[in-house]
């Protein structure tokens, strides 16, 4: 039995990755420590909060004592650490909670990893420490991290810090770098769901600048396979690039939205750009796709529909979460773009 201390398994893709992991992997056991931040939701796990191979702790991943005991009390093989704070827009509003989680938390976690002598330590990171790309061009494993936002620059931080501690105290870790994810329980302060929601309001659709900002998009579930492959596959010390191989336009991607939904186009409002916006993402997945032999399950078209099906099949799951904090995030973002 595999037994796994998943951090962050109550936001989006942690809650993915713990359904997948229990639903097609019985033989390992989940202990998901979540601070249940605003973007933490125990809903995000309905059907699995008693699932004989899942304990959920509620905690933070600053706190060394809290994840020593977890190690110790569970005799934990791997961490897989999904704990962050997400979003490129708060952080630019208020970078220093991204510094406190995405740089002191994965420290923690390493600390109390250290002398363990666990199998792996995997740090989940994203593309967007690679920087933002010309119209040409991929990311890829080898390409200097050169991070824009405070986001980005916490999670390349901690990308150095992980590869650090395996370098100098010979910690067996992987680093997965992720583009764009979509599906099932995103936070809708996220493009896609919240172009959903709004559009289902029939609201205006705020696309930041002139909207050809390209990002790469990958589901979410082909997202949680690959990192399960990178657990249970990869040579330790190795970085992995996913991706799915879907540049999209941001005003590609709302207006297949609107299409799905049939709202009109007359919905997409341009506003405000984000200060220092990239321009463009796309990676380069040729590593994992050939070491690993990992491929995502669905293309952008079956991927968005299936995501758009889920949130009119739960919009109570969606009314949950816009009728609290939400809207005052909205306003504060929004009303004066
Ligand atoms: P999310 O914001 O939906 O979820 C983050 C989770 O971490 C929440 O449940 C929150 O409560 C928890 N958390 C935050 N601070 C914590 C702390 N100090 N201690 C314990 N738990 C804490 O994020 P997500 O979109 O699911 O992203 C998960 C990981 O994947 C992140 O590390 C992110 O950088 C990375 N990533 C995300 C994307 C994407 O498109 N969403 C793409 C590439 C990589
Ligand atoms: P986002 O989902 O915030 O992911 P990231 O910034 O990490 O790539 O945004 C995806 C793209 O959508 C990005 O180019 C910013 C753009 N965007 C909008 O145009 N309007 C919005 O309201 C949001 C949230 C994002």
């Amino acid at each position: 039995m595999k037994k796994i201390l998943v951090t962050g398994g109550a936001g989006f893709i942690g809650s993915n990755f713990v359904r997948m992991a229990l639903s097609e992997h019985p033989d390992c056991f989940i202990v998901n420590l979540d601070k249940l931040t605003y973007a933490g939701n125990l809903e995000n796990l309905a059907g699995f909060e008693n699932h004989p191979n899942h304990k959920f702790v509620k905690g933070d991943i600053c706190d060394g004592p809290l994840i020593e005991k977890i190690i110790n009390e569970h005799k934990i093989d791997a961490i897989i650490n999904f704990a962050a704070e997400s979003h490129v827009d708060r952080s630019i509003s208020e970078p220093k909670v991204f510094i406190e989680t995405n740089v002191v938390g994965t420290l923690t976690l390493l600390e109390a990893a250290r002398d363990k002598k666990l199998e792996r330590f995997v740090q989940i990171s994203t593309d967007e420490v690679y920087g933002e790309l010309g119209p040409t061009g991929k990311f890829t494993e080898d390409t200097p991290l050169s991070p824009n936002s405070p986001y980005s620059a916490s999670k390349a931080a901690a990308d150095h810090l992980v590869k650090a501690f395996g370098h100098t105290w010979g910690l067996k870790y992987n680093i997965t770098r992720c583009s764009n994810n979509y599906g099932q329980y995103q936070f809708p302060e996220k493009m896609i769901p919240l172009m959903i929601n709004n559009a289902l309001k029939d609201k205006d659709l705020p696309v930041y600048g002139d909207g050809l900002q390209v990002r790469d998009w990958l589901f979410v579930y082909d997202h949680c396979t690959a990192i399960w492959m990178v657990l249970s596959e990869a040579p330790p010390g190795q970085i992995y690039n996913i991706g799915g191989c879907n540049e999209k336009t941001n005003l590609e991607v709302v207006s297949l939205i609107l299409d799905r939904l049939k709202k009109p186009k007359s919905l997409i409002k341009h506003v405000k750009d984000r200060p220092g916006h990239d321009r463009r993402y796309a990676i380069e997945a040729k590593k994992i796709m050939t070491n690993l032999k990992w491929e995502p399950s669905v293309n952008f078209e079956e991927g968005i529909n299936k995501t758009i099906d889920w949130f009119l099949q739960n919009n109570k799951w969606l009314t949950n979460i816009v009728s609290g904090d939400y809207q005052k995030y909205y306003d504060a973002m929004y009303s004066n773009r």
